[in-house]
């Protein structure tokens, strides 16, 4: 029976939640809890309802609690562990750190071809190779995904998140390419592929299998990071602890967490994340779909609730924050009245690709009643925000502007 959070979202005790055991950390045949069951862990903190809303596996972060009651900012440029989102395909596992090791194997590794003659790397090597630290943002591709039907009329299944499927965090760990390199990479390589440890995700009755998705040599090579640090301190059950992928920029399924063991070939590999998840399907797409997602596209949420109550005859000032996955905002534009007409709001701080920009704008209603809000964003390489998100049958990527109900009284 789940325990009850003061605020109501069942929370499970950790000594609820299966520990994967030392020696099986790392293995593939480990035996995975079935989804679905009563004792499924789910997701291990809190989830108090003022910070979030709670979707099956899920949790999203609430953009108006961002700020206090009395309009102060509760979060700054990144987002305390405590309220950062969760995204589950089934449930958080419990990884003993000190048992647990990262095997690499895989036909464009030097000498480890097979998961049998994988190179292991404990917690502790992975700390003794040179540490990186990086600021990046992880959100889901389905961000957004109910404005396909709220705003356009267009339904997707799926985790109906608003749009606070989002975060920003400082990640320390080392840089995968540095792992790869010393686990003898050679230049035939590929595609990556992480594995995680967490249960197979099994739904309409098909087992997928653990989640896994190719990640391109390139991508892997730039600047992605095997991260065990997240805003100073170790990663938590949550967030993928005791090592997970950080993939700047890229949709967040490529952000593996609770990574056991990845692949490294010398041809192209595939999963179902990049085969029949994460890729765009619908009559406006080629036939077969697109190619798998890799990039985020650009968006704008206020910090505000759905309908808030705002006094008529006063100034307000108005918060929100952009983002692209590919370039620096350069300029976020806001319309109190519908859409008619667009203000440049004031940025709090310099744009930068890594993270999410912070920006405030005045507004002085006068007319008691229902407005709109809305916010866009266009970023230094010339992504905007536009009225219509193209509709995919998954719902990935809603960028399109987003319409913001508020009351004025
Ligand atoms: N990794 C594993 N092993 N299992 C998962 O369910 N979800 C992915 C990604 N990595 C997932 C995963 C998705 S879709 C997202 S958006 C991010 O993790 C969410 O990261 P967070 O829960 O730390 O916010």
């Amino acid at each position: 029976m789940p325990l009850r959070s003061a605020a109501g979202a069942p929370v499970v005790p950790a000594s609820a939640a299966p520990v994967v055991a030392p020696d099986r950390a790392a293995a593939e045949e480990v035996p995975r809890p079935v989804p679905g069951s009563d004792d499924l862990p789910g997701i291990v903190k809190p989830l108090p309802a003022e910070w979030f809303v709670r979707h099956d596996t899920n949790a999203e972060m609430r953009w108006d609690a961002l700020r206090d009651a009395d309009g102060k900012p509760a979060v700054g440029r990144h987002v305390p562990v405590e309220r950062f989102f969760v995204r589950n395909h089934t449930s958080t596992p419990l990884i003993d750190p000190v048992g647990w090791r990262l095997k690499l194997f895989g036909s464009a590794l030097h000498g480890a071809p097979t998961p049998e003659r994988a190179v292991r790397f404990a917690l502790d090597d992975l700390r003794e190779l040179p540490a990186t630290r990086i600021d990046a943002l992880i959100e889901c591709a389905g961000n957004g995904r109910s404005y396909f039907d709220r705003q356009q009329g267009e339904r997707a299944p799926g985790t109906p998140w608003a749009l606070g499927s989002i975060g920003s965090a400082n990640w320390r760990g080392v840089r995968l390419a540095e792992v790869l390199r010393a686990a003898g990479l050679t230049d035939r390589a590929v595609d990556v592929l992480p594995t995680g440890l967490d249960p197979d995700y099994v739904l309409d009755g098909t087992n997928y299998g653990p989640v896994r998705r190719p990640l391109p040599i390139a991508k892997a090579l730039d600047d992605a990071l095997l991260a065990y640090e997240m805003n100073g301190a170790p990663l938590t059950p949550d967030h993928g602890a005791p090592v997970r992928l950080v993939v700047p920029g890229w949709v967040g399924i490529a952000s593996i967490k609770w990574v056991g063991s990845i692949e490294v070939a010398d041809h192209p590999l595939r999963s179902p994340w990049n085969t029949e998840f994460y890729r765009m399907f619908g009559p406006a797409h080629p036939p077969g779909g697109g190619p798998a997602l890799t990039a985020q596209v650009v968006k704008s949420a206020f910090e505000l609730a759905e309908g808030a109550r705002l006094t008529a005859g006063r100034e307000h000032r108005l918060h929100g924050r952009s983002w692209s996955g590919t370039a620096p905002v350069r300029l976020v534009e806001v319309s109190t009245d519908g859409g008619r007409g667009w203000r440049r709001a004031e940025l709090a701080e310099e744009p930068c690709a890594a993270g999410w920009t912070r920006w405030s704008i005045d507004w002085r209603p006068e007319r008691p009643g229902r407005h709109e809000l809305r916010a866009r964003a266009t970023d230094h390489g010339g992504a905007g925000q536009p009225e219509r998100a193209v509709f995919n049958r998954e719902g990935y990527l809603f960028g399109a502007v987003v319409a913001h109900p508020v009351t004025v009284v």
